[in-house]
């Protein structure tokens, strides 16, 4: 496609991942008005209400009406009440291309639970797990050792998830996971290298794996918020896998990605434990800046951040071609 495309770049959200949302954005608008397109860029606030680049507040119909007026959607958005679906089935409605997965992909990634039961059914092992929904248990806790992990079934950023070693602790990880959804998973704390590796669906429809990423730091300690954005986080890509590591980690990457139905590109995160490839969760919309995972695997194979997103933009445009 010609650099005459109008790109709509939304970022932010009414969700614990709001910041985050707006760093990604900003990332790719700056990326795309580098590759010569046209972007222009709208926010979801806190509130859930709608605001320019200039901080002018719009309607949501006014919003839709600026999404239609452009050619493509890049939805830069992290986490509840966008990434899981919802933002995919406004704009569905609304009718316009969009980066990144649909409805379907977006809902059954978010919910960690959900993924889990698919990776087990595909044959790819998950820390063992039990699902809380209020008085509801799904699973026999009885037959969890600790330490645990804690976390709330639909979040990211590691809000609300809490390692847990002992059952004095456990109450209290719960009802703090529960801020973030009324849903909680209890995992068996994995104890391990962290590797996580890219899927992208090319124009074509072609599935593309990157490089995989290690995040550099300890195998008993959590990668939480403080690590993730207190300060520059230690990623090693390409992380040194053996071969037969790698080659697992790609094939249950790719089946993950085909299962759930997943487009543009998606992050899956495993655990190396011992000898086996153990999946933690898969990101539909990862963290888009040139820092962020998903970019530094691709840039080691030699695509740069604007080259990405624009591979991502294309894939929409094409996407609606091969779908419609
Ligand atoms: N079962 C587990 N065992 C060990 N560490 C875990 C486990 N689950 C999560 N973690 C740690 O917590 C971090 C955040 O959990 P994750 O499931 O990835 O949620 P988020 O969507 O918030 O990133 C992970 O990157 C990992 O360091
Ligand atoms: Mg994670």
């Amino acid at each position: 496609m010609s650099g005459t495309q109008h790109v709509m770049v939304i970022g932010g959200g009414a969700n614990a991942e709001h910041e985050v949302s707006l760093g990604s954005a900003a990332a790719v608008r700056e990326a795309l008005a580098a590759s010569g397109r046209t972007v222009t860029g709208l926010a979801i606030r806190r509130d859930g209400e709608w605001e320019t680049l200039s901080g002018e507040r719009i309607s949501l119909a006014a919003a839709i009406q600026r999404m239609r007026e452009s050619d493509v959607v890049f939805p830069a958005l992290h986490g509840e009440g966008t990434e899981d679906g919802t933002f995919a089935g406004l704009l569905e409605i609304v009718g316009v291309p969009y980066v990144g997965s649909g409805v379907r992909a977006g809902a059954l990634a978010m919910d960690k639970w959900a993924a889990k039961l698919i990776a087990t059914e595909l044959g790819i092992a998950t820390a063992q797990g039990v699902l809380i929904d209020g008085e509801q248990v799904c699973g026999d806790p009885a037959g969890l050792p600790f330490p645990v992990m804690v976390k709330p079934v639909a979040s990211g950023s590691s809000y609300g998830a809490t390692r847990v070693d002992s059952s004095a602790e456990l109450t209290a990880a719960i009802e703090h996971a529960r801020t973030f959804d009324d849903r909680v998973l209890i995992e068996t704390f994995v104890v391990g290298r962290e590797v996580d590796i890219a899927v992208l669906r090319g124009a074509d429809g072609t599935l593309h794996i990157s490089q995989p990423l290690e995040i550099g730091k300890d195998a008993d300690a959590v990668f939480d918020t403080a690590l993730k954005y207190d300060a520059e986080p230690d990623f090693v890509v390409p992380a040194p896998l053996t071969a037969e590591e790698g080659e697992a980690m790609r094939t249950a990457a790719r089946a993950l990605f085909v299962a759930l139905g997943c487009d543009g590109v998606a992050r899956v995160d495993f655990f190396i434990q011992g000898a086996e490839i153990v999946f933690n969760e898969i990101n539909t919309m990862p963290g888009m800046t040139q820092l962020s995972q998903v970019p530094r695997m691709f840039a080691v194979d030699g695509v740069s951040f604007p080259e990405l997103v624009a591979w991502l933009v294309e894939g929409a445009l094409a996407r609606r071609t091969r779908t419609s």
